[in-house]
């Protein structure tokens, strides 16, 4: 397929710089996230990369940066909306800023498991929320499954009342703030890359996170007990500017796409055996003890922090809540 000269002056005026689009040369997608090379996200991105290189040679490139080298948690939404970056895929917890509606993917126990989660973002509603930032420049493009997160501390976490006065990491997200407030624990939002360096340190005691960034980040290394709690999510919206994303000539928009349809349905797919197999990585390093639960020890982690549904209730909307409790497959309150 090759770019009209009619496509890219159309781009060019609908969008003084189209991305990076140089004269006469591709179209440059820079994509950044926070996460390594060897997780769900960064396996996304790296084969978004190769297929729009194999199929659109010569008209879209495509630069990854891993592990916050080009923007982290702190700056890259505000990059994609000036179009210095194109590309991004921020867990859903990042969005409280531009709309509270995605904070229903934070409450805890909401969702039994990452099929549930897979059914919301399939239907109409979750469908919907692709849609909710546009007015601030950002477009969703997809759902990007990583896997359903687990407590890790310096001390063991059998019971809920186990975390009470430590001080937990969280993303910057106003659910899990009031998720570990109900526990009795200090909440401290920080960047994914200072992570490591918080545990480590001392300057907070324990996390919340799936099993590939666990490993990806030697979160173990730091953390002798990991509770397999499956309490919330941590999945990810692949984002782009909507000025830039909707100024694109209309024929490599839509080979674009297809090649997001394709991304999505392999990173979606291995998700969860990545994560089982981080796990198992984690369990032979030896340098955690791996907590598991019984059904009834887990119910009491959901009856303790289930409060904090009623607390976003009407930031997220009623009509959001209500399709995301139709998605599992066992009836409960
Ligand atoms: C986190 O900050 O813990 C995650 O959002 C990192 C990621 O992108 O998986």
């Amino acid at each position: 397929m090759r770019t009209s000269l009619l496509s890219l002056a159309a781009c060019a005026l609908a969008f003084a710089s189209c991305g990076a689009l140089a004269d006469n040369g591709p179209l440059v997608i820079k994509f950044a996230h926070v996460v390594a090379d060897n997780t769900p996200k960064g396996q996304g991105a790296l084969m978004f990369k190769q297929l729009v290189e194999e199929r659109l040679p010569g008209e879209v490139r495509v630069e990854v940066y891993p592990n916050s080298s080009l923007y982290g948690d702190a700056d890259e939404l505000e990059a994609l909306r000036n179009n210095d970056v194109q590309m991004l895929a921020p867990s859903l917890a990042k969005f409280e800023q531009y709309t509270k509606q995605l904070q229903v993917f934070d409450l805890p126990f909401l969702f039994d498991d990452l099929e549930a989660v897979n059914r919301f973002q399939k239907r109409a509603k979750g469908r919907q929320l692709l849609r909710s930032m546009e007015k601030h420049n950002i477009v969703g493009l997809a759902y990007w499954h990583n896997g359903m997160k687990q407590l890790s501390a310096t001390r063991a976490l059998q019971v809920p009342s186990d975390a009470a006065g430590l001080t937990f990491r969280i993303q910057p997200s106003a659910v899990l703030d009031a998720q570990f407030s109900q526990l009795g624990a200090t909440p401290l939002k920080l960047p994914f890359k200072e992570v490591f360096g918080a545990l480590q340190s001392g300057k907070v005691q324990g996390a919340e996170n799936p099993w590939s960034n666990i490993y990806s980040q030697k979160l173990h290394s730091v953390q002798p007990y990991i509770t397999e709690t499956n309490h919330g999510v941590l999945d990810y919206m692949l984002v782009s500017n909507s000025r830039f994303w909707y100024a694109i000539p209309h024929q490599i928009r839509t080979e674009l796409e297809g090649i997001i349809d394709e991304v999505t349905y392999a990173v979606n797919r291995q998700a969860e055996e990545a994560n089982q197999a981080d796990r198992r990585r984690i369990e032979s390093a030896g340098t955690s003890t791996v907590i598991t639960l019984t059904a009834e020890q887990r119910e009491a982690w959901r009856a303790a922090m289930r409060p904090v549904w009623q607390q976003f209730e009407a930031d997220i909307g009623a009509d959001v809540m209500s399709a995301a409790q139709t998605v599992n497959r066992k009836k409960r309150d």
